[in-house]
């Protein structure tokens, strides 16, 4: 999980925390009940200097898509639903109902943790005559060789992530800026996943996945004295003036990544945990320590091989192996049913941060394509790369200073 520890830590940058009372929650209505619990009451702030739901902890329930502007539309259309999205992103996150025709689905609950992030795709940049201000870091990323991509579920004009810990809050955030896209953008493709519920587990931990993997320990952390350099584009960075409407923002890569699971519960745990090089009951190295031990590479065993397997995804992956690359992995899990072949239409809703993805994902994921471990298991079948621009200020709507 990009998870436990990315999450209890994270705030401090974006997408901070504020505990509303429950007063001031015209959509929390604690009726007879009383207060809200602290899951219900909980906001995630709208305003800041990053978008939230990037260092926001995982939620428990999640909705990504990716919307097309309809024919005809251009910067006027995108600028003006911008305005609308920002202003029902703002409301929602607060607890309040959404500005014109709210549908009453989160009545009765509090914001939750609520957060909803826009991107905009490279395709954006020509629908709305912007291409002189399009920052290279969006160039489409480079084919792996075993990508198997669905070109109807990757990339789009413009992206939403929304995240929850309650799934009606975020269904609810999902209708509002459906019907607010209106006649200006319509859907592409649509994902919906999930991750553990806040509470589940007797104190607060790293997620697993659907592999039952613990997954997001190696991420960066907010206080490492580089998060910040190695996620969020700076603020006075040496990139051309017409690309400092992205300073403070992050380039979002997402990639649905279908796990091969009757394969993968065919291994023995022995099998799975070389595969990783990390075990599974608590993700210490398999060369000893707990969770956050450091992974010794250099270890050989008795057999004079090295414990930790030579393709193995935590060694390839790590960033010492590639030059420092970094990113922030936070994902959801997804479960689309039972595919015709009878295997389940499961993965992982793959999105990580990184303030430019040549120095993240796409050196970690060149050397990941030349063969680790986990190939066998997984398949990628869709991306999408977007640039999130950064958090708004008061007033202002997100992509503002790219669009006014
Ligand atoms: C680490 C699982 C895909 C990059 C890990 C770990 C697990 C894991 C269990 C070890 C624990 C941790 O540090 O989080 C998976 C699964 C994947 C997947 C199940 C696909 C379904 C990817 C992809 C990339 C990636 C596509 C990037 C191209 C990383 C990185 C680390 C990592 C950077 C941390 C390495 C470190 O800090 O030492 N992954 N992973 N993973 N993975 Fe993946």
């Amino acid at each position: 999980g990009a998870a436990g520890a990315v999450g209890l830590a994270l705030g401090a940058t974006g997408g901070a925390l504020v505990h509303s009372a429950v007063t001031d929650s015209p959509a929390g209505a604690p009726g007879a009940a009383g207060a809200l619990s602290s899951l219900g009451s909980t906001a995630v702030a709208f305003e800041g200097d990053h978008q939230a739901g990037i260092t926001t902890p995982l939620q428990a329930k999640g909705h990504v898509l990716a919307f097309d502007l309809a024919p005809g539309a251009g910067r006027t259309e995108a600028a003006a639903l911008m305005r609308r999205w920002s202003e029902t992103a703002r409301r929602l996150m607060a607890g309040e109902t959404a500005p014109t025709g709210d549908s009453g689905i989160a009545l009765d609950a509090g914001p939750s943790s609520l957060t909803v992030t826009f991107g905009f795709g490279h395709s954006f940049f020509e629908r709305t005559g912007l291409t002189a201000r399009r920052p290279a870091a969006l160039d489409p990323l480079p084919d792996f060789s075993s990508d198997r991509l669905d070109a109807q579920r990757s990339n789009g004009d413009l992206w939403v992530q929304i995240g929850s810990n309650d799934g009606l809050v975020a269904f609810h955030a999902l209708r509002a800026i459906q019907k607010d896209a209106g006649e200006a953008a319509r859907v592409r493709w649509q994902m919906n996943g999930f991750n553990r519920s806040p509470g589940a587990t007797a104190s607060p931990m790293t997620a697993r996945n659907l592999m039952g993997q613990i997954d997001g320990t190696g991420n960066p952390k907010p206080a490492d004295p580089d998060f910040d350099k190695r996620i969020f584009v700076p603020a006075a960075g040496p990139g051309p003036a017409e690309h400092a409407w992205m300073a403070g923002g992050s380039y979002a890569v997402v990639r649905r990544i279908r796990m091969l699971l009757d394969d993968w519960d065919k291994q023995s745990l022995a099998q799975q945990e070389q595969v990783i090089g990390r075990t599974k009951a608590n993700g210490a190295p398999l060369t000893g320590g707990g969770e956050t031990t450091p992974l010794a590479l250099d270890k050989l065993g008795t057999d004079g091989k090295p414990v930790i397997p030579s393709n193995a995804h935590a060694r390839i992956s790590a960033p010492a192996q590639n030059g420092g690359a970094a990113m922030l992995r936070r994902p959801f899990s997804f479960h689309d049913g039972i595919a015709p072949d009878g295997t389940p239409d499961a993965g992982l809703l793959f999105i990580c941060w990184q303030a430019d993805p040549l120095r993240g994902f796409v050196p970690v994921q060149r050397k990941l394509d030349r063969g680790d471990a986990l190939s066998a298991f997984i398949r990628h079948e869709s991306s999408g790369l977007y640039a999130v621009p950064p958090g708004p200020r008061t007033g202002e709507y997100v992509g503002q200073r790219l669009l006014e």
